[in-house]
């Protein structure tokens, strides 16, 4: 496995590779786990050559605080990535991606005017720009993303329509600790009682699935709401529960045959997502 820290390293790298080769790109900002092993595996099993590009992008914090406090382990990052069978980690500086300032604004109306999209303003924009840098830098075949980030998932299909990349994207599941928390680098700032609360999310969404099937969309809403006040601990920001396609929020199941909830919550100091599959 090669770590490049250039651009121009990296497109050396990929130069030497034959015609044909089919390779993967697997972007993430490091503070790897289990989440990202599926996505890399995944890659090395689908591609020729698997490059993860591990670069915490600035341009996607609204929050000066989230990205100061935001884990990087690139050490620990890379010796999992070589267990993964990634070929190539792309560990660049902030100037390295971004020489000028990225002024570009993109318009993903409505996909980014809901959810994350209002209450993370500018992230949806920071994550396209370094997700257009990456795959002009790297051209993959195909890029890896998780499920978890569903709103992001929408938002890059979008941009690869938009923008004309003939990249295919892999979509991955969310994968979850036992007790069904979903993985997320920010796992690892929760302190122990955030840890031990930070279940009761998923488990208020996996209730809600049952709940749903006698209930309708508000009262089903209502349902994981009032169960996340009644943990005590955590603090809801927005529970919606939307087409899955377009993101905006459905008033009767009747109206989507593909209905999507998801949840964005405070464990104390840190705001954690997930979201849960009601049809489709
Ligand atoms: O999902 C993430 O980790 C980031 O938003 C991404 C896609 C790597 C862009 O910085």
């Amino acid at each position: 496995m090669k770590l490049v820290e250039t651009v121009a390293d990296l497109k050396c790298a990929l130069s030497s590779l034959g015609q044909g080769t089919k390779v993967g790109l697997v972007p993430t900002m490091g503070a790897l786990h289990g989440g990202h092993a599926s996505l890399v595996k995944r890659s090395v099993d689908e591609n020729d050559v698997t490059v993860v590009s591990v670069f915490v992008n600035p341009t996607q914090f609204n929050d000066k605080n989230d990205l100061k406090n935001y884990p990087r382990t690139l050490d620990a990052d890379c010796k999992l990535l070589e267990k993964f069978g990634a070929d190539i980690v792309f560990a660049p500086s902030v100037e390295e991606i971004y020489p000028e300032p990225d002024t570009r604004v993109f318009d993903f109306t409505p996909l980014d005017k809901v959810m994350e999209g209002v209450h993370r303003p500018g992230h949806f924009n920071g994550v396209a720009q370094v997700v257009s840098r990456l795959f002009d830098i790297v051209s993959p075949d195909r890029a890896y993303f998780g499920e978890k980030d569903f709103q992001q998932l929408a938002i890059i299909r979008e941009l690869v329509r938009k923008c004309n990349y003939s990249i295919d994207i892999r979509p991955c599941p969310i994968v979850r600790e036992a007790d069904g928390l979903a993985l997320s680098s920010r796992n690892t700032l929760l302190t122990d009682e955030g840890r031990r609360h930070a279940p009761a999310i998923h488990a208020a969404l996996a209730d809600s699935v049952a709940y749903a099937a006698s209930h309708t969309v508000a009262e089903t809403a209502r349902f994981v709401a009032d169960r996340i006040a009644e943990d005590g601990y955590l603090r809801l920001e927005y529970y919606e529960i939307v087409d899955g396609r377009t993101l905006q929020p459905i008033a009767d199941w009747a109206e989507t045959d593909y209905a999507v909830g998801c949840i964005a919550a405070y464990c104390g100091e840190i705001r954690l997502i997930d979201n849960i599959k009601y049809k489709g």
